[in-house]
């Protein structure tokens, strides 16, 4: 048994018997298929039908998982249906929304060529949620291989989902430059550039300039807003690195305030707007879902 062999073995496939799929997960071991149609095929990729919103950012650690949240919860009680996904294999996002981790998520699933579908958990106020699930270091390199081959695999899955304009996709990314992010760049209408008001995320908006640059070089390309989280209003330098941004992008950036309440719900994996009515994180939540409900440009 080759190599590749015996790892799609471990995925408890008999590639042997199962000629048919075996193009398609070679793909994950750095292969690409023979077959030029099919190779066409997969580089063709799909205009997807509801909003996407992705929350990027360089530095780890500043609230995207958590306004992940919060926006998916929000905008499901503005009326929206709203499908939150973790497409970071730290697979954190089950804990903010207190779903199952035990059940598959994302990442295995895709290496077994399962459908994404099922994996849909309800999340706060009947929002769904679907998780990036547990994989070991193998899975996730193999993982990540295929989707550098693979560009359009994101806009793939996302539309053997079959949502609507009704529908907003709502997508958690890893923190810096990885496969992830551009997959889900490759994807977006919106994109949140999630930083905290700090001289390290304030260094990175070059860097992420250039990140950026080819998707809004693109057919359709996303709208960009910072949103610098866990202002502090007491607290002057924070009010400073506000101002600071706001220099540098020649704009205000959006802001959400610090919050205690936000960091109780994450312990309790409890709904972060449960907690933060009639506070100021609330309002700025509110107003940063008045903003994602509108129209997508591109429609
Ligand atoms: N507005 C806020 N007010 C108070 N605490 C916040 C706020 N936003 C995020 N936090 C807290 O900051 C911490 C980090 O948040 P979170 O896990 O969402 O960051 P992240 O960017 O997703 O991190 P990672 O890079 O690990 O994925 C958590 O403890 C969360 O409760
Ligand atoms: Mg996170």
């Amino acid at each position: 048994m080759s190599l590749s062999e015996e790892l799609l073995a471990l995925f408890g496939k008999n590639v042997i018997r199962d000629a048919q799929g075996i193009d398609a997960r070679m793909h994950f071991f750095g292969s690409v298929p023979a077959d030029e149609s099919l190779s066409q095929q997969l580089i063709e990729t799909p205009v997807l039908r509801p909003k996407i919103v992705a929350l990027v950012s360089i530095n780890g650690g500043v609230g995207r998982s958590t306004l992940a949240t919060a926006l998916s919860s929000g905008l499901q009680r503005h009326g929206e249906s709203v499908v939150a996904l973790d497409l970071d294999p730290q697979n954190a996002l089950h804990h903010h929304f207190g779903v199952s981790s035990t059940l598959p998520g994302i990442g295995r699933t895709s290496l077994e060529h399962g459908a994404w579908g099922p994996l849909q958990q309800v999340g706060f106020a009947g929002c769904q949620v679907i998780t990036f699930g547990d994989i070991d270091i193998q899975q996730q390199e193999n993982l990540e291989r295929w989707l550098k081959h693979e560009p359009s695999w994101l806009a793939r899955r996302l539309s053997s989902l079959g949502l609507s304009e009704r529908d907003t996709v709502i997508i958690d990314t890893p923190a810096g430059n990885n496969v992830y992010f551009h997959q889900a760049l490759s994807v977006a209408d919106v994109v949140l550039v999630i930083v905290q008001a700090d001289a390290a995320c304030l260094g990175t908006l070059d860097h992420l300039d250039t990140l950026l640059a080819p998707y809004l070089e693109g057919e359709r390309p996303p709208v960009v807003h910072v949103v610098v989280n866990q202002v502090d209003e007491r607290n002057a330098f924070s009010l400073d690195m506000v101002e600071a941004f706001k220099q540098h992008l020649g704009k205000a950036p959006l802001e959400v305030h610090r919050d205690v309440a936000i960091n109780e719900a994450l312990a309790f994996a409890a709904d972060p707007l449960d907690n933060v009515v009639k506070r100021l994180a609330s309002d700025d939540i509110n107003e940063l879902c008045l903003l994602l409900k509108a129209p997508k440009k591109n429609a």
